[in-house]
């Protein structure tokens, strides 16, 4: 596949090469023509987005346009537009880039969906650890302000305010609704659904909650087309995307590609390859720490989008890359990964509280040996009876790297065991 053409390209400041200011933004063809798109009307824009095929970039890839059209077109509560900036999943460090080096594609695109959803107010919600994030936002958003391109009575004829509110560093803050509720002052625990936020959202009123790269897009979509969009990347996986590549690369980087990239070029041309040649990979998480792992042998001719991923048992998530080489411990790093939704449940759930650090726990002793072969069967039901019995996709979150380890590496985990136990064998002996 080629490469993605510069003129394709929808973040042109990614590396922050260039100046984040709202003149500089201008010049590359930020907040060009936007009151044309707004004259355009409410549904012009909900139907072009749906049109373009964008799906959801905040993880679960639901198509943008569509839930869009959810919410009301006549109701006497306000609607709000959430955006968010959470960004807490293990591998994801794409909207951080955005925030921070182009901040004017997020506000012109809230600007643009809050008309299409007849909201006047935008929430921009951020993670704890996002403070100089936070702080260029915000100096972006006071730059859009005093040139009256937001607030009221701006250039666009549509009264607008944006508002940043600071997360305090809770990974579950960034479902949607334990985000709702975080912002309206109280702990941030997941709601159960329906009704859903486009009924009962944020107050009570209407509320659509998108991701950073979902909002960003939408200005490129609009003054483009729908077409051009649908045109890149693969049918029900259009567009460009940002890919993050971590790990036992020799250049971990973000990217601006099509969707439906072959993740090896992904890895060869954008970071450097894996470090000691493509045949010392063991295996990638391909969408951020929550989606199953893909061993090696899998990885040959993977593209990276929705269908391929789901095909192979795992998912594009965020579109985070972890790229682990030969010389990882898979059940330590698997292990790591449950620590960490077992610190992040909520404990609303049951399944969630308790078999989080259920799993967690026989994950350690495996990553030593210390278990039965019985257990790896026990393990795999255990997560079976997490997965989908619980109030958010947190629970799914934890169950599915485990289940990926077992589905790959059983040999690797039994091994452990064999090893474990006839040491202690002979040690007895
Ligand atoms: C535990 C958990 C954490 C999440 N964290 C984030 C996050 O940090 N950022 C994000 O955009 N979406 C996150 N999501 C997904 C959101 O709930 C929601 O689906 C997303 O913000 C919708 O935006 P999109 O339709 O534009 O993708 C998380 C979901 C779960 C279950
Ligand atoms: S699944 Fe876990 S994190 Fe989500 S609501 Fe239940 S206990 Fe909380």
């Amino acid at each position: 596949m080629a490469m993605l053409a510069d003129k394709d390209r929808i973040f042109t400041n990614l590396y922050g090469l260039h100046d984040s200011g709202l003149k500089a933004a201008m010049k590359r063809g930020q907040w060009d023509g936007t009151k044309l798109l707004i004259d355009q009307g409410h549904d012009w824009i909900i139907n072009e987005v749906k049109q373009s095929g964008l799906r959801g970039r905040g993880g679960a890839g639901f198509p943008t346009g569509l839930k869009w059209s959810f919410m009301p077109k006549a109701d006497s509560r306000p609607s709000y537009l959430v955006i968010n900036a959470d960004e807490s999943e293990p591998g994801s460090c794409k909207d951080r880039e955005i925030l921070r080096h182009d901040p004017q594609l997020l506000i012109e695109g809230a600007l643009l969906a809050s008309f299409a959803m007849r909201a006047h107010t935008c929430y921009v919600y951020l993670r704890g650890e996002y403070i100089r994030e936070r702080e260029a936002l915000q100096r972006a958003v006071d730059e859009a302000y005093a040139a009256k391109l937001i607030g009221k009575n701006n250039v666009h004829g549509w009264d607008f305010d944006l508002y940043l509110h600071h997360g305090a560093g809770a990974y579950i803050c960034g479902e949607e609704t334990a985000l709702l509720e975080s912002l309206e002052g109280k702990k941030g625990q997941p709601r159960l659904k329906p009704p859903f936020p486009a009924n009962v959202g944020l107050y009570g009123a209407p509320t659509t909650i998108n991701n950073v790269e979902s909002i960003a897009v939408v200005p490129d979509i609009l003054r483009r087309g729908a077409k051009w969009f649908e045109a890149l990347g693969k049918p029900n996986n259009s567009g460009t995307k940002l890919f993050q590549i971590s790990g036992h690369v020799n250049k971990p980087c973000v990217v601006e590609e099509e969707m439906g990239i072959p993740l090896r070029q992904l890895i060869e041309e954008h970071a450097g390859g894996v470090r000691g040649g493509w045949n010392n990979l063991l295996a990638v998480i391909p969408g951020g720490s929550s989606v199953p792992l893909v061993p090696a042998e899998l990885c040959q001719d993977l593209t990276m989008d929705f269908d391929a991923l789901l095909k192979v048992k795992s998912g594009l998530g965020t579109a985070a890359l972890i790229v682990m080489d030969k010389s990882t411990d898979i059940v330590r790093a698997i292990a790591r990964i449950s620590y960490f939704y077992k610190h992040e449940s909520c404990g609303q759930c049951t399944p969630c509280r308790e078999g989080t650090g259920w799993m967690w726990r026989v994950l350690e002793r495996m990553a030593e040996g210390r278990a039965e072969k019985r257990e790896i069967d026990l393990l795999f039901d255990v997560t079976k009876q997490v997965e989908g019995h619980t109030i958010c996709a947190l629970g799914d979150a934890a169950a599915w790297p485990v289940q990926g380890l077992i589905r790959h590496f059983r040999d690797e985990i039994e091994k452990r065991i064999d090893t474990y136990h006839g040491g202690h064998k002979e040690a007895a002996e």
